[in-house]
């Protein structure tokens, strides 16, 4: 059955659209159908892989556009619109399908201000589009927007689970705690439409713990005592992820047998776990002892 993901928080450049782009593309190559939603106006999720929407023709590819048509009563196929990417996994014998929903600035730009407009009651509309092509993929993956929006609001209304990112700095950890304390508001104003559950935090960018300072503890600490159940596996600071941007092919792919590969397969393999355990079973790092706050 298909899982809906959105990967949200409302501090920027902690990671987001590394996570989504890696976690989905690191899916794709375990043998799932995939596809990769790119809901921030910002368009990275799309360029990360290699997909930029170009001239006016293109626009009407963009799930903006789409968004906004659908919006207005028309019917939408997403099919249509959707670019493939499984060339991206061409090296991979049991690798799965790979999909992108991709996005620009200014028809998404329209579309959340349409949606503003609307009212809360619109925000399920990603979600029934996604519903309605469920037998397609096994995972949806979403990159959203930093900052409350409209948009982030449609994202966690699309989603059956959520996780947040962080990195080792103090804004990133409360941008975390503020997105986790909105997801248990989603059901109640989508008058039950829309249920996600959330599934805990990456620690993004992070040192060696050998080689981590007092604000690297306070931060680990910070989201165990805040409830954002921080995954077992940190993704390390690592210029790879950074520089397969540019190549339009997600680091997963690009260094699939080394760092971040296998981070990134660790991070799936405890993600899909907590999907299937209640919340009581879900493995966490250990409290770090011996540090006090400050620094
Ligand atoms: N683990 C990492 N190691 C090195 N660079 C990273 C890592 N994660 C993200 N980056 C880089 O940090 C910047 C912000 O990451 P990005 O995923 O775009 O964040 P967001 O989507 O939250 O704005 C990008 O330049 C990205 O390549
Ligand atoms: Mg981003």
């Amino acid at each position: 059955m298909l899982k809906v993901i959105a990967v949200a928080t409302q501090k920027g450049g902690v990671g987001k659209t590394s996570t989504t782009v890696n976690l989905a593309a690191g899916l794709a190559l375990a043998g799932a159908r995939v596809l990769i939603v790119d809901l921030d106006p910002q368009a990275q999720a799309g360029t990360a892989v290699g997909v930029n929407l170009g001239g006016e023709d293109q626009l009407a590819r963009s799930l903006g556009w789409i968004l906004q048509a659908r919006l207005q009563g028309m019917r939408m196929d997403l099919s249509s619109v959707w670019f493939e990417r499984t060339e991206l996994l061409e090296e991979w014998d049991d690798a799965g399908t790979l999909h992108l929903l991709a996005c620009e600035e200014s028809t998404m730009t329209a579309a959340q201000d349409l949606i503003h407009k609307k009212g809360f009651q619109s925000t399920p509309i990603l979600r029934r589009m996604l519903l309605e092509v469920a037998d397609s993929f096994d995972f949806v993956v979403i990159d959203t927007p930093p900052a409350v929006s409209s948009l982030s609001a449609t994202a966690l209304a699309a989603a059956d689970y959520v996780i947040t990112v962080c990195i080792p700095e103090y804004p990133a950890l409360k941008g975390a705690a503020a997105t986790r304390g909105t997801v248990k508001y989603v059901k109640d104003r989508t008058g039950g439409e829309c249920d996600p559950q959330y599934l805990g935090a990456v620690l993004n960018r992070s040192n060696p713990p050998s080689k981590w300072k007092a604000q690297e503890v306070n931060i680990r600490n910070g989201m165990l005592d805040a409830d954002l159940f921080p995954f077992e596996t940190d993704i390390r600071l690592d210029n790879r992820i950074s520089d397969s941007f540019a190549y339009g092919v997600p680091s997963v792919i690009r260094f699939a047998s080394h760092t971040p590969g296998k981070m990134y397969s660790e991070l799936m393999g405890q993600l899909v776990a907590r999907m299937q355990l209640p919340v009581e079973k879900w493995e966490t790092p250990e409290h770090i002892d011996g540090e006090d706050s400050g620094e």
